[in-house]
């Protein structure tokens, strides 16, 4: 059976890290960026465990533990919309409602064509700009629906 073009990337992100177990984590999030849809399909987790001869249970269970890494097929740009107490009091659902209209997809959803996924997440340190969100390792503060619109029209040209 021929290989997916993820699966057969596993051997050189192996190789990326000398085969070190203790590397598990950057393979695995290697992996999930290489997916193109931010997510570690299970034959991948089973191929990574038979070349790092490790169980397949213990590269779940690390895949699992890590609220980063995602089993189900996203966006490939996930916006995570903190939900922690300082960016809930300054308006983090109007935020959220602003994000929701203008991709027209609820929380949770992922646009049609795979783009973006809306969802909630916990503080990620950017509460000097609360409410706020994070895409990719960027976060965007002081958010009106014209400035989310120019990030979203951003990430569309990338
Ligand atoms: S409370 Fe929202 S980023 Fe910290």
């Amino acid at each position: 059976m021929n290989e997916t073009p993820l699966l057969s990337q596993v051997d050189s992100i192996i190789e990326k890290y000398d085969g070190s177990k203790e590397r598990l984590i950057q393979m695995l999030l290697d992996l999930q960026k290489a997916s193109g849809q931010n997510h570690i399909p299970g034959d991948c987790i089973i191929k990574l465990s038979d070349k790092l001869n490790m169980p397949a249970s213990a590269v779940f269970e690390v895949a699992t533990f890590y609220s980063m890494f995602n089993m189900e097929p996203k966006g490939k740009y996930i916006i995570e919309v903190c939900k922690s107490a300082p960016c809930h009091v300054s308006g983090s659902k109007n935020v959220s409602e602003m994000f929701e209209d203008a991709l027209k997809i609820k929380m949770g959803e992922t646009t049609p064509d795979n783009l973006f996924t809306l969802q909630y997440s916990s503080c990620f340190g950017g509460c000097d700009v609360s409410p706020a969100v994070k895409i990719d390792d960027t976060v965007y503060g002081n958010l009106t629906m014209e400035k989310i619109n120019e990030i979203i029209d951003m990430y569309r040209r990338k």
